[in-house]
C-alpha cells in the first residue's frame, strides 16, 4: 500500500507503535513527513524502529497507559519537536480469550486499565498540548460493535471506547476532531490464536474473503488525521472486508 499524505512538520504521539497495526501507522505518518513520539513495552523493538527512521523520531519504553512514560514522552516530544502536538493515537490494547467465567478481578482490571484507562490518561495528558485543527483516532473493533464470544473484557474496553470518542467529538470541536477506528480480523499477532481456532468461519462471513493486513488500517487512520476527513468527527470507521455492516 503506497498511500501517502503531507504531515510535513507535524507530530504524531502513538502508543503501541511496535505492534501489528501501531508500527505500520508510525511508519506511513513518518514517511509521510511527521514527527513522530513512539510509546511501546517492548524496549527491543522500540530501539530497533527509532534506529530504522533515525530521524523526527522519538522513543519511550514504558508502559503507556501509566502517568510516568507518558509525562516523559510528552516532555522529550516537546523538547525534540517543539511546537505541540497533531495527532494522538492510541494504539496499545491486549485482547486475552476468557470466558466471563474464568475471568477474574485481577484479568479484568489488566483489561480495563490497558484498553480504557490508559486511553483516558494519554488523552487527558496530551490534550493540552495539542494544537488547533488536530485530530485524536482511538482504538476500538468490531468487538465493541457486536460482542465477542470470550472476549467479554476486551469488548466491554472497546465499547467505551466509541461511547469516550464521540463524547469527547463533542467536546473538543470545533478545535480538534476525535474519531475511531474499527478493524474486524487484522493480521497481527494480537489475533494469532483467533485466526488459527476460528480462521475459516470468519473468512466465510466476510466478502471480501480475506483478512485486513495493519497497513489498510495505517491508511485509514491517517486519512482522519488527514485534511480529506476535514468534516468528519465522532466516527467509527470499519475496516473489516465487510464483516459487520453498522446499520
Ligand atoms: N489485529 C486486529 O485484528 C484488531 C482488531 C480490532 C481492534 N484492534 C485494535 O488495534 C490496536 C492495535 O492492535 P494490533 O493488532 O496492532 O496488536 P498487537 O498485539 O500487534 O500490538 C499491540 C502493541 O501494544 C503494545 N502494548 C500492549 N500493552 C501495552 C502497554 N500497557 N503499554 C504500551 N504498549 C503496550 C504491545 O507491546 C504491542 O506492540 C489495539 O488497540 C487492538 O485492540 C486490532
Amino acid at each position: 500500500m503506497n498511500a501517502t499524505f503531507d504531515f510535513a512538520g507535524k507530530t504524531l504521539l502513538i502508543t503501541g507503535a511496535t505492534g501489528g497495526i501501531g508500527r505500520q501507522t508510525a511508519e506511513l505518518f513518518h514517511r509521510s513527513g511527521a514527527n513522530v513520539i513512539l510509546m511501546d513495552l517492548d524496549a527491543d523493538r522500540l530501539e530497533s524502529m527509532r534506529s530504522e527512521m533515525a530521524m523526527r523520531v522519538v522513543a519511550v519504553a514504558g508502559d503507556a497507559s501509566a502517568n510516568e512514560p507518558i509525562q516523559t514522552a510528552l516532555r522529550l516530544g516537546a523538547e525534540s519537536f517543539g511546537g505541540g502536538l497533531d495527532f494522538v493515537v492510541p494504539a496499545a490494547g491486549i485482547y486475552p480469550e476468557s470466558s466471563i467465567l474464568d475471568t477474574g478481578e485481577e484479568l479484568w482490571r489488566k483489561v480495563m486499565s490497558v484498553n480504557l484507562d490508559g486511553v483516558y490518561r494519554l488523552l487527558h495528558a496530551a490534550i493540552p498540548h495539542m494544537n488547533d485543527g488536530g485530530s485524536i483516532v482511538n482504538f476500538a473493533s468490531v468487538a465493541g460493535h457486536r460482542g465477542s464470544k470470550n472476549h467479554g473484557h476486551y469488548a466491554a474496553s472497546k465499547g467505551a471506547i466509541l461511547a469516550l470518542t464521540r463524547s469527547l467529538a463533542h467536546e473538543l470541536g470545533p478545535k480538534l476532531r476525535v474519531n475511531a477506528v474499527s478493524p474486524g480480523t487484522i493480521r497481527t499477532p494480537m489475533v494469532e490464536s483467533l485466526v488459527a481456532a476460528r480462521g475459516s468461519a470468519m473468512l466465510s462471513e466476510t466478502p471480501l474473503a480475506r483478512y485486513g493486513e495493519a497497513t489498510e488500517v495505517a491508511s485509514v487512520v491517517a486519512f482522519l488525521c488527514s485534511d480529506a476527513a476535514s468534516f468528519i468527527t465522532g466516527e467509527a470507521l470499519h475496516v473489516n472486508g465487510g464483516l459487520f455492516m453498522a446499520g
